[in-house]
């Protein structure tokens, strides 16, 4: 594990620490988990909405869950905000706020909860935190990394920063505190090019995703500096031939990718954006075939709520994403775990950087 991710886990002020999570909000019951003819029936219209992408088989599992959740939130004053990347169950059935990291960062800072659970990866808790510093931030399982966020330390930042003397560094969200706390401003995958020309340089280091360096730089007249060994695991598996042999084999099929993936990927594509801008680009253009170049559950997500349009789905797992379920989101509002919390020190630069990406969208 790298340095990175060890300080995302630093205990929050060593020399003053403040009562946990579970002391200072206390431990609920473990509620009942049956699945009983009464809950059936009650989660009944909550199945209908899911029922084309959750297997009538699990459901009895999931519904036992799902009600203890909504149940739970409501006790503790606790909001779900839920990446677009979660499994169905989560994201359609107990998530709060859904949407991008641009979108779950806006709603971490407008948030009025007590308790922010985040069903996404440690990054964006570390966000939400970073925008609540007073407010109690859980993350069901602080090992849901990102390969991204791990291929950088802030020690890496400060040799860049030696390599190219003057040159502002952007970080893309997917990174740690740490790693933000030595940038200028931070971008998602929604902004990155705004954010990249308002430092009106000709030069900017784009930090630590490579390929999405390299689609921005496509996009501007800046130049954008790759580092060149951050990349996400998930994107960088698929390829140009790859879409080619699916629109040989799909007459008609409209594909959309990642800002993540390869630039020749990009190109071969029919649109590229966030994940909410691709869930968007579904909507507002109803294409009959689709095919969403990107994590598994996106497709799952979106087909639920277009019904008539044809998913062809050559998706890639993120193993991290994958560690958030419901049994976990459970526990976390149970027994309050697991906290997030970032050193004071890093947490001011780091928040600084993600609040002028905020005051720069709006
Ligand atoms: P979005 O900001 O587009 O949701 O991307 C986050 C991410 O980790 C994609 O792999
Ligand atoms: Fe990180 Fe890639 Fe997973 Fe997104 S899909 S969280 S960038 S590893």
């Amino acid at each position: 594990m790298t340095d990175s991710f060890q300080t995302q886990v630093t205990p929050d002020n060593a020399q003053t620490p403040r009562p946990d999570a579970a002391a200072r909000h206390g431990v609920m019951a473990m509620p009942q988990l049956d699945y009983t003819p009464e809950l059936a029936k009650e989660m009944e219209p909550l199945y209908e909405r899911v029922k084309t992408v959750v297997p009538p088989v699990e459901w009895p599992f999931f519904a036992p869950y799902i009600k203890a959740i909504n149940n739970l939130k409501k006790q503790r004053g606790a909001v779900i905000l839920a990446h677009n990347y979660m499994t169905p169950e989560i994201f359609h059935c107990v998530a709060d706020f859904k949407g991008d990291s641009l979108q779950l960062a806006r709603e971490a800072a407008r948030s009025d909860a007590d308790i922010i659970v985040q069903a996404g990866v440690h990054f964006m808790a570390e966000t939400a935190k970073l925008l609540n510093p007073d407010k109690t931030v859980l993350i069901p399982d602080s090992k849901a990394g990102c390969s991204l966020a791990e291929s950088i330390t802030a020690q890496d930042v400060r040799d860049l920063r030696r390599k190219y003397p003057g040159v502002p560094v952007v970080t893309y969200v997917n990174t740690s505190a740490e790693v933000k706390a030595e940038c200028d401003i931070c971008c998602t995958s929604s902004n990155a090019v705004q954010v990249v020309e308002s430092l009106n340089a000709p030069r900017v280091l784009l930090v630590p995703d490579r390929f999405l360096a390299a689609n921005v730089n496509n996009q501007t007249d800046v130049e954008v500096i790759p580092y060149e060994p951050g990349r996400c695991e998930v994107h960088e598996r698929f390829t140009a031939g790859e879409l080619d042999d699916y629109r040989e084999m799909h007459p008609g099929l409209k594909i959309i990718a990642h800002p993540e993936c390869t630039p020749e990927v990009l190109k071969a594509a029919d649109f590229a954006g966030s994940t909410s801008g691709m869930i968007n680009w579904v909507q507002d253009n109803h294409p009959a075939k689709v095919m969403m170049v990107t994590e598994c559950s996106m497709s799952d997500n979106v087909a639920v709520e277009n019904p008539d349009v044809e998913f062809i789905r050559p998706c890639n797992l993120c193993p991290y994403m994958k560690m958030i379920n419901l049994k976990n989101i459970l526990d976390s509002l149970v027994y309050m775990k697991e906290e997030v919390t970032i050193d004071p020190v890093i947490a001011a630069p780091a928040r600084e950087a993600v609040e002028r990406m905020i005051r720069l969208n709006g």
